[in-house]
């Protein structure tokens, strides 16, 4: 059997596919539409100099899903995800996307792997001298994608995130929530299959947040993306969410559907979402555990 706690697979999953997707050689598929395990964090450990981050994080994404990271502040959500695209590498455990192990790839190839994951940061991270064109057209320029290719490409990504007319203004020019935008719509513009948003709502206002929702719900729905969004905001977990998974002391504390986990009877993942987010359960209707 699995080592790993049985609560970080849905539990419709066979928990032996794992272990032979983890197999060297040849891997038998089975024929029963078992969702593959796209995204597969194992067991990672990350420390800092003294200070321990992750001890045990295991986490698994599964195609078509939105997962969604909750846990307090400093608690490490940005660092487990940055080992998905290999900006930091574990100091033990496993990270896979798509069965290829992340940390083990030549160089090369975790840029080709990376070209197929869209990474929105935290800070949105727009370069203050470049055009909003010019910072969407950053990574296609980087792959010499032709100059009419990426013109038409860029202006369908900020079409996607409802900003048609941005494209020669400059990042100083826009809202928080507009930057925001623009951080999408630069991490769409390469058609990933993944998207990783950190804190795609933190700091904008309840209206603004419900726009940024329906996109990253657009973006599931209709270019089928596999979604990470790390967040405090209770109420765009809820509406955005498969799944939730709470990090807490370097570890998945609970994971489960986005009723599970309104639902769960755990005191602390309860404290964390009851803390955060009383007023949206209430005008969600949620019932008290
Ligand atoms: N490159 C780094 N070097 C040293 N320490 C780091 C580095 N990156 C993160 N840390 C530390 O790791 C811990 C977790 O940081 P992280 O940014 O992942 O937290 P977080 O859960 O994303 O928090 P927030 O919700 O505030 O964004 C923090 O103590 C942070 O200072
Ligand atoms: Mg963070």
């Amino acid at each position: 059997m699995s080592d790993r706690p049985a609560h970080i697979f849905p539990s419709r999953a066979d928990p032996t596919i794992d272990r032979r997707s983890l197999a060297p050689g040849p891997v038998r598929r089975p024929a029963a539409p078992v969702p593959s395990r796209m995204i597969r964090l194992i067991d990672v450990h990350k420390d800092f100099g003294t200070k321990r981050v992750l001890s045990g994080f295991s986490l698994d994404v599964v195609e078509g899903e939105t997962m969604v990271i909750i846990g307090y502040s400093g608690t490490g959500k940005s660092v487990a995800i940055k080992h998905i695209v290999g900006l930091l590498e574990p100091d033990a455990g496993q990270v896979f996307v798509d069965d290829l192990e992340v940390p083990r790839l030549p160089r090369r190839e975790l840029y080709e792997l990376r070209r197929r994951i869209g990474y929105v940061f935290q800070f949105a991270a727009l370069f203050d001298s470049l055009s909003i064109g010019d910072n969407v057209a950053m990574a296609l320029r980087k792959q010499r994608v032709d100059e009419s290719e990426i013109a038409r490409r860029v202006q369908e990504a900020l079409e996607l995130v409802d900003l048609p007319d941005v494209s020669e203004r400059f990042p100083a020019e826009l809202s928080g929530g507009m930057r925001k935008r623009v951080g999408i719509a630069r991490a769409i513009v390469g058609r990933p299959k993944y998207i990783l948003y950190d804190e795609p709502t933190t700091g904008l206002d309840p209206v603004t947040s419900a726009v940024i929702d329906q996109l990253m719900m657009r973006m599931q729905q209709q270019l089928g993306m596999t979604s990470i969004v790390i967040t405090h905001d209770m109420r765009s977990a809820y509406t955005v969410g498969t799944r939730i998974a709470m990090l807490y002391n370097g570890r998945v504390r609970r994971v489960g559907t986005v009723d599970e986990i309104r639902h769960t009877d755990d005191p602390v993942v309860r404290q964390f979402i009851e803390g955060r987010a009383t007023l949206d359960q209430t005008e969600l209707g949620a019932e008290p555990a």
